[in-house]
């Protein structure tokens, strides 16, 4: 009897330091989880859309995490897109910074009060053309680089198939390119965007729409992203693909056969931009984002991905293998008006109705 007591007096005590034990370490442990939160916090946390190569976004993610602690949850789409996806969640912001990606649709985003003014004190190191895009978005969006539009082509794939070698845009046209020539649809990809306003600046809006439908009877395919023909042309898939010229260059340094082509007519560009998202829930850090990714050193990271673009800090790195845009013949690019809403709308709607909806 007393021995049974005596042991149900120990099971008691076991039992009572056991939930004790638990229950101390469910607490210390609820703790942390709350000190940890609680440092996130003070650190912040920043919602990030990038529309730049997926590398570079990435590498511009972890770093800024890493030099200030601030939690960066980033979504990268194309130009498009992330507009269209600004432009569906306006009522509730989901984003706070908006980086990459080609300068018209963040146009677009500032004429339609989706984006917001900011100043940063690091604009006085920028070059102009990075200035006036701002300027004529009354400080709604910035430049971050700038690149020409041209195309690749896989060169032992047009060897393999006999095809003539390609110099200008007008070539692309040949019934010997069928079913060889690959670019992305201008709604989703902002580098297809700049491709149809540079040839309708090029060759006047009828020509130039003649010329989109005749480029239909030799695309092979549209796809969402804008650099993704010429990776496909780089793994064989597609002879060419009509992308940023600097696209073309990463995957021929990268050592596949692709050869870069500047069209003789001449050719458009972009101004890759940046803009803060309106009623940002985290605009400290976005600001925060901002300032730091217009530092030249910052800017100079993009070499580290093999990203080729002209940097907008006059102070960044440059490399010998980016296409040099002073050899290029650059159309006078009317951003204004291509980035304006309703142009950019209608000349969509204008291709969708025209182009897309013709056979393949
Ligand atoms: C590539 C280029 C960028 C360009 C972007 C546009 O990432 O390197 O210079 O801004 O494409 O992407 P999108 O998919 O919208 O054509």
């Amino acid at each position: 009897m007393k021995q049974n007591t005596g042991k149900k007096l120990y099971n008691t005590g076991k039992k009572l330091y056991k939930n004790l034990t638990s229950s101390f370490l469910v607490g210390m442990l609820t703790l942390a989880v709350m000190l940890g939160a609680a440092s996130l916090e003070a650190k912040g946390k920043l919602s990030y859309y990038c529309s730049a190569q997926e590398d570079w976004c990435q590498l511009m993610a972890r770093t800024f995490e890493k030099e200030t602690g601030i939690n960066v949850n980033m979504t990268r789409k194309s130009s498009g897109e992330t507009f269209a996806q600004i432009k569906a969640e306006a009522r509730n912001p989901k984003g706070d910074i908006w980086w990459g990606g080609t300068g018209d649709p963040h146009l677009q985003a500032a004429e339609e009060k989706l984006t917001q003014a900011y100043s940063s004190p690091m604009n006085a190191k920028l070059n102009d053309w990075a200035l006036s895009q701002s300027a004529s978005a009354n400080g709604k969006t910035i430049g971050i680089y700038s690149g020409a539009l041209g195309y690749g082509y896989n060169e032992k794939l047009l060897q393999k198939n006999n095809l003539p070698v390609p110099s200008c845009w007008r070539d692309l046209l040949k019934p010997a390119y069928k079913g060889h020539v690959q670019m992305a649809n201008p709604n989703s990809s902002g580098t297809a965007y700049t491709t149809l306003a540079t040839i309708v600046q090029l060759f006047g809006e009828t020509k130039g729409f003649e010329f989109m439908k005749g480029l239909h009877r030799n695309i092979n395919q549209y796809t969402k992203s804008g650099s993704a023909p010429i990776k496909a042309a780089a793994r064989g898939e597609t002879t060419i693909g009509i992308v940023f010229m600097h696209d073309a260059v990463k995957q021929a340094v990268a050592g596949f056969p692709i050869k870069v082509v500047a069209p003789c007519e001449g050719t458009g560009y972009e101004i890759g931009s940046m803009s803060i998202i309106k009623d940002a829930r985290n605009l400290r850090e976005a600001k925060m984002f901002y300032d730091w990714a217009l530092q030249a050193d910052v800017q100079s990271m993009a070499l580290q991905v093999k990203a080729y673009q002209v940097p907008s800090n006059k102070k960044a790195k440059t490399s010998k293998k980016a296409p040099d845009l002073s050899a290029i013949k650059l159309i006078d690019y009317d951003f204004k008006k291509y980035g304006n809403s309703a142009e950019r709308r209608r000349l969509l709607k204008k291709w969708d109705d025209e182009v897309k909806s013709l056979a393949l």
